[in-house]
This record gives structure tokens, sequence and C-alpha cells, in this order.
């Protein structure tokens, strides 16, 4: 990667992976681009481009204009807001996926786009998934995903696109709020604990699923696109995970820090439907021996470094111990 176009730039990914190519690759060397702009940091701090990802047109002027080599591609609507609105996700996530695919063979580009555990469902091994497995997703976003992996193969093997993929878990993050997905919940919560000290999870207790905090899951990616082929066999895409909890554990590492922290619930039966379709946990040893993934932080861990950066971003006191 040496000159880098990203779709979707203004997500919650993209928001912090920006930022963080920008360091690395030099900021004129990452185009940021997304249907919308804003006053982010993200969107001021180098290129950046309107780009809507259904206009395969204005991708290709975009991707030429800059001369880029690689293509990242996020833009796309997750998995609860899929399910309310089906065929605009199809619309989206597919023709989007398609056209960023299309860039890339005809500017001959690097690829790479996040798959999901999404892409699982009720009849995939529920633990330690292994990396090939069943996947018959019930979810639009999950039929979305399986066929986004296959399609990425698809280029791969008939065009000798340089394809590549993860199928992240929940992202945890503190820049930007997730948006329109099952496992936003794990986000949620930590607001509230340091706003409110208490949360109502719409997650059942009991419903595991994997996730990893935002700073890991943009080294995966970073990691991955800078790994040689030659190593790679599971292009699209690679299980990745660091922690799997259901609402009590995530509730008992946050009483490790606010030990009046209180969690009840109120249950929404669409979201909890689709996370009682994904896996427990993932088994990521593949992406560990194909191109040495790892990660930094387990769940105490980044309950600790979460409750911090949000009461900085906030404005709150720091409790006294
Ligand atoms: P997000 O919803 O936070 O961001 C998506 C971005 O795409 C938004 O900034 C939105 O404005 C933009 N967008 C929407 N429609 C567009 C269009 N037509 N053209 C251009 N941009 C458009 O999503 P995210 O969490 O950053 O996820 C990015 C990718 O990662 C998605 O493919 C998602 O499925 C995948 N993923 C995310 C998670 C997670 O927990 N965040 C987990 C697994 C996979
Ligand atoms: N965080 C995403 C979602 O819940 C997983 O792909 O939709």
């Amino acid at each position: 990667m040496k000159r880098i176009l990203v779709t979707g730039a203004l997500g919650q990914i993209g928001s912090e992976l920006i930022l963080k190519l920008r360091n690395i690759y030099g900021a004129h060397n990452v185009i940021a681009t997304d249907i919308r702009q804003n006053d982010s940091e993200a969107a001021q701090s180098g290129p950046f481009e309107v780009l809507d990802v259904t206009d395969f047109k204005q991708m290709m002027k975009i991707a030429t204009k800059y001369q880029v080599d690689t293509i990242v591609h996020l833009a796309a609507i997750l998995s609860a807001s899929a399910e309310a609105m089906p065929v605009f996700a199809w619309n989206l996530n597919m023709g989007g996926l398609l056209n960023a695919l299309e860039t890339a063979r005809e500017l001959k580009l690097q690829f790479f786009t996040p798959s999901s555990i999404g892409a699982f469902g009720p009849s995939t091994p529920k633990d330690n998934t292994p990396q090939d497995t069943i996947m018959r997703p019930t979810t639009m976003y999950g039929v979305n995903k399986v066929a986004g992996e296959l399609l990425a193969d698809y280029y791969f093997y008939k065009y000798g696109v340089d394809t590549r993929g993860l199928r992240f878990p929940g992202l945890i993050s503190h820049v930007t709020e997730p948006g329109g997905g099952t496992t936003d919940y794990a986000v949620d919560i930590y607001y509230k604990a340091v706003q409110e000290k208490k949360y109502t999870s719409y997650i059942a207790k009991g419903t595991f699923m994997d996730m990893m905090y935002m700073p890991d899951a943009l080294n995966a990616i970073i990691d991955l696109m800078e790994a040689d082929s030659s190593r790679l066999v599971h292009r699209n895409s690679f299980n990745v995970t660091a922690m799997s909890f259901d609402p009590e554990g995530i509730a008992a590492s946050i009483r490790m820090q606010i030990p009046d922290f209180k969690l009840d619930y109120d249950v929404d039966p669409c979201r909890q439907q689709i996370a009682e379709s994904w896996p427990n946990s993932l088994d990521a040893s593949a992406a560990m021996q194909e191109w040495g993934f790892h990660y930094e932080f387990d769940l105490d861990k980044m309950t600790e470094d979460m409750i911090s950066k949000l009461r900085q971003k906030l404005n709150l006191e720091i409790p006294k111990p």
C-alpha cells in the first residue's frame, strides 16, 4: 500500500483508520471519501472527496485522479439497519462492493473489505467457530457478507486482483459511535457507565458474541494488507477476534472500574434474534498462522482504556479512589 482510497471513511472504522494510515503512509497519500462531508479530523487532515459508492463512474474518476494503488472499501449498512431495509442494504452492500472490485480490476489496485461474524448463521458451529465451516446466514447483512467474500475470491481467481478481507467481530471504540449494528450495545454500555453508572441492555443475558478493540482492528487491517501474498491461503476472509463475552461479562469488567455500575435488560427481539444466529466465539488460528494476527487488548484492558478515554472525551470528573 502506498496511495490508498478509503470509502465510507467517516464511519466507525474509517474515522480512525484514516488517521492511522495518514500517520504511516503520509497524509496526502490517503484519500478519504464518504457520501457525506463533516468537520472531523478524518475529513479535514488530508484529501477528502464526496463519493457515493453506488456511482461507479465517480469512483473510477477519483481513483484515477489520485492514482491510488489500493482501495479500502468500508461503505456499507450494518446488520440491524440492513434487516430494517433489506432491499436498500442489498443495493448498497453488493452494488458498492461490485463497483469497488471493478475499480480495483480496471486500475490494478490492491483491495480490502471487511466481512463480519454476521456471515455465519444458526447452523454454523457456535463455539470456536472454524475458519472454513457452514455459512448459511439468516440476515440480509449476512447474505451480503457471504456473497461479498465469494465475490472477492472470484476477483482474485478470475482476474488476479489482490483481494484481502477480515471477518470482524463487534468493534468497540471511543472516537466515532457505531450505527445500526447488533453489537453496538458493547459501545453504548461504556458511554452510559461513565455518564449514569447504569445501562439497559437490548441484548439478553447469556448471549455471547466476539468483540475486538478498535486499535487491534486497525492493526489487523494493515498487517493483513502488508502480508506476503504467497503466505495467504484464505484471502476473503479471515476470522479475527480478541474476546467473547455476554452483557454480564462486560458489566463485571466495568464494575472493576465503577463498582456501583448497574445492568438491567429490555431485550430488542430483532437484534436479539440476529445475535443468537451468530457464533459465541471464533477460531482465529488461520489468521495467526498465515499473517501473524495478534491482539493487545483483552476485555479488562479495553475496559480500562475505554472508561479513561470516554471520561476525557465527555469532560467527566475522574472519581477519587
Ligand atoms: P459505519 O456505519 O460506521 O460507517 C459506514 C460509512 O459509510 C458511513 O460514514 C456512511 O456515511 C458511509 N456510507 C453510507 N452509504 C454510503 C454510500 N452510498 N457511499 C459512500 N459512503 C456511504 O460502518 P463501520 O462500522 O465503519 O463499518 C465499515 C465496514 O466494516 C462495513 O462493511 C461493516 O459491515 C464492516 N464491519 C464493521 C463492524 C463493526 O463492528 N463496526 C464489524 C464487522 C464488520
Ligand atoms: N458490528 C457489526 C454489526 O453488529 C458486526 O458486523 O452489524
